[in-house]
This record gives C-alpha cells, structure tokens and sequence, in this order.
C-alpha cells in the first residue's frame, strides 16, 4: 500500500508543477479540486432545475418532452440539458482525482477521517444521482440502464418480487417504479448536498469557492462543450426490443459492461466490500499520532487567536475556569487536533523576547516547546558563518528543506510553517541572528496543514494578528512554497535570495523597514504570459474533449446483431405443504364469530420447480423458493438468455407440489424471434401455464406434439 501510495504521490505532484506552472500558484486546479467540487455541484443544479420545469414526468411522455426541449430552444434548453450531463461528468473526473489525491497525500489520518469516510458515501451518492438521471431520458440507454441496474439489484435477494420485473416487456412497464425513480433523482441530490456540508463540518475555513478565474475557465469550457456537441437522447425506449448498442456514459456507468460477465453479487460484495476497506485506510498502519496542542492557562490571556487560526476546528473558547480577570481561555480537543502547531504561531505570548521567568505560550506542542525553538534558534545561528547567513524554517513536507544546509545556511524544521511566531523572525533579523530568513513550506494554496501557508503571508504582510512588526526589513524575509518535486525551484530561491541579501550589504535598495509590504518572493522564471494563456486553453480543451468523448463513446455491444433475448420471469405461488382442511362443526361453534373461516390452511408453500428448453436443449433449470417469513408467499423467476435469431421450439414444465418427478403444468410453442427482439415467457395458472410473448403475438403457435 506504501509503494502504491508513494507512486501515486509522485505522478500527482508532477501534474501539479505541470499546473502550477501553466496556472499559477493561486488557480492550480489540482489544488483547488474540493471548490470546484461544489462549483460544479451548483452548476448541475441550477442546469437541472431548468431542464426540470420543461421535463414531462410520464414514462411515455419523457423523452418526448426532452425532445420538444431541445427543438423548441436549441439554445437555452439544449445548453442547459447539456450543461446538465457535461457538469455532472466533470464532477466525476475532481472527485475522482479529489479523493486520489487526498489517499495519495495520506491526508486522511487522525481528524482527517471524518472527511475520508463521509467522501466514500459521497461517491455512492454521487453515482446514484447520475445512474438515475440517466434513467429518466427514457431512451435506450435509460432502457438498457433500467434493465441492467434492476437485475443488478435483484442479485442482492432483497426484494420478495424481482424489480427488473417492472421492465419486462412493453405490456409489463410500470409507470409507478419510472416515478419513483423521477423522485430519487431529485431527493438524492439534496442528501449529496447535506452529505457535502457534513463533509467539511472538520474544517475550518473550508474552501467552497473556487478563484473566480477557474470557475469562469470551467463553466466557459463546459458551455463551448455544450455548444460543440450538445448532448442528446438516443432512440426512444422500447420495452419489446433490446439495443444492440448503447452510447454508454463511462464516467457513471464504466462497471455495468462487467455485470454480462461477473455475478451482480460479486460485484456488489466487490463495491461494497472495496468501499469498507477504503474506509478503514486512516486506521491502518502506519499510525503516527503526535501529542496534540497543550493549554498553558497561566500564559493564556483568551485572546481566541489560536481558535481563529486552527485548520482543524480543534479548539474552542470556553468560560475561564482559573479565576484570572479575562473572560475566556483556549480548549483544545484532543481528538481533532492535528498537531500542526499553527495555534502556537498563532499565540501573541509566543515570544522569544521574554526574558522574565520560563519561556512558555498559552498553548503549546508538548514535543516541541516555544523556549525549546528559541533554543534551536540560537544554536542553528551559532553553526553558521558568512556576509549573507540564512536560517530557514521550513516544514516536514516542503521540497526537503533540510538538504539546503551547508556553512551559510541553518535549518530549522517545523511541523508547519504556520507554527512560527512572527516574532521569531524579528529575533533573528534584529539581533542579526542571520542576515535573512526564508519561509520553506510545502505548497502555495494547499499547505499539507491546510491554511499555514495563507496564515504565515498574512502575518508577515500585516493582514493579520500576531503580525510581523513593522520594524524588520520585508527585504529579508522570503518565502518559497514548494511540494516535494521542486527542490531545484527551492535551491534556486534560496540562491536568489542571497544574491539579493548581498547587494542589500552592499548597499543596494533600501530595506522596507515599517511599510508591511508584500514579502519578498522569489523572482524564479516563470512561463511567459502567452505560453501560460496557451497552456490553460489546452488544459480546459483536454478537460472538455475527454468528457465530450467518454460521455457516449465508445458504444458498448448489449447484444449482438444476430441474436434475440428470451426472458423467462413470473410469479407464482407453489401448493401449500398441507392441503387445507375444513373446520368440524364443533371447532367453528367454539370460536367467536367475527374469527370464523370455513377452513384451517398451514402456513408453507412447495417450492417451485421449472425446466425450459430450446430446440429440444435444457435452457434452464431451477428451483424457487417461496417468498415471507414463513415460506408461505409466491415463489418468482427471472432469467435471461442470449439466442441466436429465427425459429425455435420452447418447451416449459413446472412443478409446484414438491414431488420428486411430473410436472403439474407443460407447454410447448414454435417461435421466430427477430433479431433484438425481447421475448419474454410468463406463467399464469389461470390462463393455463406457460404464456410466450405479447398477449397480441400471433406468431407463437402451439406445438402440435
Ligand atoms: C461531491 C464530492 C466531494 C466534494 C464536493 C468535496 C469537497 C471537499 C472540500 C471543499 C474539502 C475541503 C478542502 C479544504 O478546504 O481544505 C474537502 C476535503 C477533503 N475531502 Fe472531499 N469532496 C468530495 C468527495 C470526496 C471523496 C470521494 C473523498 C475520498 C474518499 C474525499 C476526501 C476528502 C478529504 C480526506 C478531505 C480533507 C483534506 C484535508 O484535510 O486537507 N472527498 N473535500
Ligand atoms: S496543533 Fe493547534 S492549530 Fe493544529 S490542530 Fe492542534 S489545536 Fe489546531
Ligand atoms: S492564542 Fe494563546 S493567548 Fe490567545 S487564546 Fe489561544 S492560547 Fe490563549
């Protein structure tokens, strides 16, 4: 798992350079797949409510009405239904990508279960509102998916009656089950909706919005989709013939070619089964659970900047329990702290200037103290030596920080970055621990803590308490956020920053003391703004190509062009174990009136035994059990079977009182099936037994024998 992980880890973060190079930092998709989750959430919704208002909801009547929509407003209506499937698409390819990435990143331990598990349900819920969306187009692929996703619920054995029953034939649609699936597709969006709130309830601050320019970039390439290839129905359903080929959508509907060769059951004990084990992932080894932040009250002044910095909605301001004159005091939860340290950055008593007794914050990491760092300090400015020292902070998943040490460079690593105290940096530059500090952390926009990367140039640049005071020079304070693929880019800043510490000795541009300007940044070459401009322009193509391409194509074969479908499915109730009997005359005058019944009927039914054959070959064979709790309701057959085209002999005998040979009911009829035709043989006592195809079919004929 470790191997596999670390791979995936390492594919993902190049496609993220790749990005961050084409996109920039701040409109990295990569790093923006939650946000742009819920973009396309919205966009599918609004599409959908549209498309909604003109859809008529009868099974007869529906494809029909989408039919209407699109010829009486190619514009608007075809837009917004093809909005509707393409958004829907893209959802699939961020989630997908979303929960790799998360899994690749091992961002699902400790806290971090709570997102891992409830995005497991979010992907059921996502796959069922697509798989019923798809149904209600009431086209041949709705037909093919009804079908399919009956039987393959009918495999679980839940249901008293086969559900794929309600698709049997043309005589046999029910309106009713088409309705309801209408309905869940409607109520299960809005439980998605609540399973995507409860989804980020651990987090603080979560991101919801994409940047503006990747939502305008997303929603343009979907509509020039849209515009390009809108999406349409395929041929109306039609009950009495199977499609021998069906546009499949392989981003929802990608595992039901397997359901023609693998068992429904075994696919959903594979799906269910995968989900479980992808559940326990954050509690599997490797388990690393350092102590979580520490309250120190008598450091604590309630201040609630810890509370407002926390990523992880750990802690919480409670009403002082110490007696000292402030109101309220930090809490931490144990359970949902991450360690991260970013509270302790966070904390105004963080500071290395105390000089009056130990040196302690309100709150603190217990493996790594505020007086411990200050320590570390200290001795990483006594170890190095030269016109243009740096001391870098970095932490525990930048671009390996710690190799950038030699004799002018100290390292001193952290959990995050975002658990430096801005006056660290202050000690550093004025009393000339160093000549320059860099800021080494993991990725702009997508800090492994979440938000260390935001808090840390916020501090510095004065938006944000405990700031950087405006007395240490901008000039000698940079900051290089780079993930584990980039340490060329991190050498590389670290050189320029040097070179620019130089030239400051050497009397070059003033250092910015007391204006807070944005920190310095490392001027690395980036793409020019042509190339950049080209580079998004072939990412949403390719986005909106693959999607254009995946959402019909390639067809999939249901059947081949030669062949017919016979379907053998009823229910019938098998005799009772023992025959019923009447009451005496004695037992009904002992009981009360309103129980009186003429007989006493055990409970318990005969299985139901049945044999077809083709052209003189057993087709099928099969005992049916009878359904209820007490083995006393009807006994139900659903099989299907692939047959060559043209005319064959059907001979059907079932058994219904348990003997151990004869058949209580045989029939015979020659047929000419059709190429696709869907014939399906029903069996009802009343009319006699067996009952072969449509009640008006003429072609069935008795067999003479
Ligand atoms: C409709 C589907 C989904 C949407 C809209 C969605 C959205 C989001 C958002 C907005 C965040 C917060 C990002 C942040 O601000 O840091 C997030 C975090 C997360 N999501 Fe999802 N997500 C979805 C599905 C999934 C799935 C299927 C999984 C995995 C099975 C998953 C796993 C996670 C994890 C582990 C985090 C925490 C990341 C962190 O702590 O940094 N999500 N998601
Ligand atoms: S270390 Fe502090 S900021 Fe990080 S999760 Fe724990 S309480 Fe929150
Ligand atoms: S930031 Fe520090 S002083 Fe302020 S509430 Fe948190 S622990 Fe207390």
């Amino acid at each position: 798992m470790g191997s596999i992980k670390k791979a995936l880890r390492a594919v993902l973060l190049r496609v993220e350079t790749l990005f961050e190079a084409v996109f920039g930092a701040r409109l990295n998709p990569i790093t923006q797949l939650g946000s742009l989750g819920w973009f396309l959430f919205w966009i599918v919704t609004v599409s959908g409510i549209y498309v909604y208002i003109f859809f008529d909801t009868g099974v007869t009547q529906a494809w029909e009405s989408l039919e209407q929509l699109a010829r009486q407003q190619p514009y608007a209506g075809g837009i917004m239904r093809s909005l509707h499937r393409y958004a829907s698409d893209a959802l699939v390819v961020v989630v997908l990508v979303h929960s790799l990435r998360e899994f690749a990143m091992d961002r699902m331990r400790g806290n971090r279960w709570f997102p891992w598990v409830t995005g497991i349900f979010l992907l059921w819920f996502m796959y069922a509102c697509g798989i019923t969306g798809y149904w209600l187009v009431w086209d041949q692929l709705a037909q093919y998916v009804a079908v399919a996703t009956t039987e393959w619920l009918d495999s679980i054995g839940i249901f008293a009656e086969p559900i794929a029953r309600n698709f049997l034939d043309s005589e046999r649609l029910s309106g009713r089950f088409f309705t309801l699936v209408i309905y869940m597709h409607i109520a299960l969006p809005l439980v998605m909706l609540l399973a995507m709130w409860i989804h980020i309830q651990r987090h603080a601050h979560a991101r919801v919005n994409p940047p503006r320019a990747l939502a305008v970039g997303t929603l343009v390439a979907l509509i020039a989709l849209s515009l390009a290839w809108p999406a349409t129905s395929q041929a109306p359903a039609d009950l009495d013939r199977a499609p021998f080929t069906v546009g499949l959508d392989w981003f929802y509907l990608a595992v039901y070619p397997l359901l023609e060769r693998v068992p429904g059951g075994t696919l959903w004990l594979l799906l269910v089964g995968g989900s479980v084990l992808l559940a326990l992932l954050p509690w599997l080894p490797p388990l690393r659970k350092a102590p979580p932040a520490r309250v120190d009250l008598a450091n604590c002044n309630g201040c609630s900047r810890c509370f407002a910095d926390c990523p992880f909605g750990a802690i919480t301001m409670v009403r002082r329990t110490d007696g000292l004159k402030f109101e309220q005091e930090a809490s931490v939860d144990a359970d949902l702290c991450m360690s991260c340290g970013i509270c302790v950055g966070a904390c105004p008593t963080a500071t290395p200037f105390r000089r009056v007794g130990h040196l302690s914050a309100g709150i603190e990491l217990p493996d790594r103290s505020v007086s411990g760092l200050r320590d570390e300090v200290g001795a990483a400015s006594a170890r190095i030596a030269g016109d243009a020292r740096v001391i870098v902070f970095g932490c525990d998943h930048d671009a390996d920080c710690a190799a950038l040490a030699d004799a002018e460079t100290a390292v001193v690593r952290l959990p995050c970055v975002g658990m430096l105290p801005p006056p660290f940096i202050d000690l550093v530059v004025m009393r000339h621990q160093a000549e320059g500090v860099l800021l080494s952390g993991c990725a702009g926009h997508d800090c492994f803590e979440r938000l260390g990367d935001q808090w840390t140039e916020q501090r510095i640049s004065d938006q944000r308490d405990p700031n950087l005071r405006a007395r240490v020079p901008r000039d000698r304070v940079a900051v290089a956020w780079n993930n584990p693929t980039r340490h060329g880019a991190l050498r590389e800043t670290l050189a320029q920053f040097r070179t620019h510490l130089r030239g400051l000795a050497a009397g070059g541009p003033a250092a910015q003391a007391g204006k807070n300007p944005a920190p310095w940044r490392a001027r690395l070459r980036g793409l020019p703004a042509p190339a950049r401009h080209a580079g998004q322009a072939v990412a949403y193509a390719a986005l909106a190509g693959a999607i254009g391409l995946l959402a019909t194509r390639p067809a999939f074969t249901y059947l081949a062009e030669d062949q017919a479908l016979l379907k053998l499915s009823f229910s019938h109730a098998g005799q009772p174990l023992k025959p019923c009997r009447r009451y005496t005359h004695e037992e009904l005058t002992n009981t009360p009136f309103s129980e009186r019944s003429a007989t006493s009927c055990e409970r318990g039914r005969w299985p139901v035994y049945v044999e077809l054959d083709l052209d003189g070959r057993p087709l099928y064979r099969g005992q049916h059990e009878p359904a209820g709790l007490w083995n006393d309701g009807p006994s139900t057959v659903y099989a299907r079977f692939e047959v060559p085209a043209g005319k064959h002999r059907l001979d059907g005998r079932l058994r219904e009182d348990g003997k151990a040979s004869g058949f209580n009911f045989e029939s015979s009829r020659t047929v000419t099936l059709q190429p696709g035709e869907n014939f399906v043989i029903d069996f009802r006592a009343a009319e006699g037994g067996f009952v072969f195809g449509l009640s008006g079919r003429t072609d069935a004929t008795e067999d003479p024998r």
